[in-house]
Formats: structure tokens, sequence, C-alpha cells
């Protein structure tokens, strides 16, 4: 699905196809009027003219046939999916940063972290038994939640379960410490952070480096009671490991969001299993409104010549 933002020298088209909810319009007709710029908004795509384009999963070739593009624009905070385009004109590609973004993927973590550390799925079972079976559990000081990603998003919810109560602990590329995490970054760092992980949670972009990240060897280095949350990308896990890593009990429980193949289908063994939630890639969408700003503000710097913000590194692919 591609969207196009054509910038005339008096006026924008955007054409909305596909998957962009229509309401939007509105949003995107209000945040570029607040920057002095007229919208029109039409239903056919102005490829070649097109100074704009705003994308999620672009068709290789489509946004290389636009000669006048000045920036691209991600739907989302993941960008993997344009490098796939051999053709991926050299301009920056611009990623989504919307303030709503990070709270919703927060939620989805921490309900998930607190879930099972609350063990609400056993009451419920128990509730359904008519039974009363009061357990004890850990603090939330002794339990550790990982984050395998440990950028944007990850330091949002972090910082909230480290009010919660819970230790949490970092990995990255860089070595760079973050003021009030323990931080392990590469290689060499990623046996002793799965080692600490009670809770390991994925928000890793989709690279090179990342593809197939989550497999048997990760797995062999959490603790067996270590609940995964995968938020990242499907390609980072390699489900074949992940299905032998539950049957073999070397790890409890895995949530996952992300597939290599979405929709996942039907016959996929995961959609069955006790110790598998699957949700079907909402852990966060970016809001429509939000982003309209964003990229109304971005644009308006590029046209006066200035620096926009979330500029996509190329070399490190995020
Ligand atoms: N499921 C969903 O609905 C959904 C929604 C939004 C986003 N996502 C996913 O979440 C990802 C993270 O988003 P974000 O905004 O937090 O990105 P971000 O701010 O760019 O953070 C990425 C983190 O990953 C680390 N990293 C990258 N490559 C690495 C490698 N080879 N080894 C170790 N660490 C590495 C980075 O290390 P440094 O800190 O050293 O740079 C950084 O900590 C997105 O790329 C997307 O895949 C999913």
């Amino acid at each position: 699905m591609t969207t196009i933002l054509d910038l005339g020298p008096s006026t924008i088209r955007m054409v909305l196809p596909g998957q962009v909810p229509s309401h939007w319009a509105q949003a995107y007709i209000d945040a570029f009027a607040a920057q002095g710029l007229t919208l029109v908004t039409g239903d056919e795509p102005a490829h070649a003219g097109a100074r704009y384009a705003l994308a999620f999963r672009p068709v290789p070739g489509v946004l290389g046939a636009m000669p006048h593009l000045r920036a691209l624009f991600s739907f989302g905070a993941g960008v993997d999916a344009f490098f796939d385009d051999v053709d991926l004109p050299d301009v920056p590609l611009i990623k989504s940063v919307t303030p709503t973004h990070a709270m919703r993927m927060t939620e989805y973590i921490t309900g998930y972290v607190l879930a099972h550390h609350r063990e609400m799925a056993r009451y419920a079972k128990a509730q359904s038994d008519h039974a009363w079976k009061p357990k004890q559990h850990a603090a939330a000081h002794r339990r550790t939640v990982g984050f395998l990603g440990f950028g944007r998003l990850g330091q949002h919810a972090g910082a909230v379960l480290k009010q919660v109560g819970f230790n949490v602990i970092g990995w990255r590329a860089s070595n760079t410490p973050i003021e009030g995490y323990d931080i392990f970054s590469g290689q060499a760092g990623l046996p002793a952070f799965l080692g600490k992980c009670d809770f390991m949670v994925c928000l890793l972009p989709l690279t090179p480096e990342t593809e197939g990240i989550m497999n048997s060897d990760l797995f062999a280095a959490l603790p067996d009671h270590a609940v995964i949350i995968h938020a990242g990308r499907g390609p980072q896990l390699v489900e074949a490991d992940l299905i032998n890593a539950l049957d073999d009990k070397q790890i409890a429980h895995a949530v996952i969001d992300v597939f290599a193949q979405e929709p996942l289908p039907e016959d996929n063994s995961l959609w069955a299993r006790p110790d598998a939630t699957i949700t079907p890639h909402i852990a966060s969408a970016p809001d429509g409104e939000e982003q309209a700003v964003q990229i109304a503000e971005a644009i308006r710097k590029i046209e006066a010549g200035e620096q926009p913000d979330h500029v996509v590194d190329r070399t490190r692919g995020y």
C-alpha cells in the first residue's frame, strides 16, 4: 500500500487508497492547513509528479518511478519493508514517531507482563472450576524484564515497568549507558542479558543482524520459567525453534504479535497452544491524526530547507 502526497507549487495532492482510514484525510487537511499548505485529496495517484510519499510496505518499483520525491514517510516505526525495494529513491526516509505510538506499545507490554506476573490465567481457570486456590507470587522487584532492543519504544515501556517495581534491563547495539538501567550490548553481552530475563521483550528493528535472532541458541540461554513477548518483526523469530523450545519446556510461554507470514495461517500449530498467546500485529499502531501533524511539520521543514526529524540511518537500517 502506498499513499502519495503530491506537493505542487501551491497545493498538495494526497491520495489515500487501500488501508488508510478515510477519516484520516480530514486530519491531513487540517494539519497541512496549519502549516499554510493547501491540501487537495483525490483518488488518482499522481505518481510521477509526487514530491512526498507515505507507505508501509511499498510495492517494489513504485517509489522509484517518482523522480521528484523529496522525502519518504513510513506509516510505522519499523522501516524494514522499504529496503526490499532495490530501487528505493535516495531521499530522506522518515519513520513515524508519534506520542501515543509508544504509549500503546507500553500498554501491550505491561499488560502481558502483569498478566503473567500475577498469573491471571491461573485465577481465571480457578474461577471456572469454582476453586479457591490462593498462591504466593514473587515481588516485582525480584523479577527482571529484559528488552531485546532498548530504543524509543523499549525505554518507554521500561520506565513504566520500573515504576511498577520490576528490575528492567536492556540489550542494544551501542554500549552507551542509559541511566537507571543495566545495559548489555552486542553479541558478547547477549548470553549474560538472556540469563537474567524472567520476561524477555523483543522490540528490535528488522535488519540483517536481527533476522532469525530468536532461535534455539537464544531460547537455550533463557531461564526455563521465562516468558517472551515478541512485538518486533516476524522474521526475527525462528518459529520451528520456538515450538521446540516450548515443547522442551526451555521457556514457559510466548506472547507473539508479529509473524514471518501475516496473517498467521489457520493451520499454524501455535494457535492452539496453551503456552502461546497470539495477537494479530496490533501491539501498537500509529495515530493518523498525530501522524498527519508530524508529516506536515516535516514537509514544512524540508520545503524551508531545514533538517526534518526522525530520519532513518540507512547504514544501520533503522
Ligand atoms: N508490533 C507492533 O505493532 C510494532 C509497532 C511499532 C514498532 N514495532 C517494532 O519495534 C521496533 C523498535 O521500534 P523503536 O521505535 O523502539 O526503534 P528504535 O528507537 O530505533 O530502537 C531500536 C533498538 O534496537 C537496538 N538494536 C538495533 N539493532 C541491533 C542489533 N543488531 N543488536 C542489538 N541491538 C540492536 C537499538 O540499539 P541502539 O540503542 O544502540 O541504537 C535500539 O536500542 C520497530 O523497528 C518495529 O520493528 C512493532
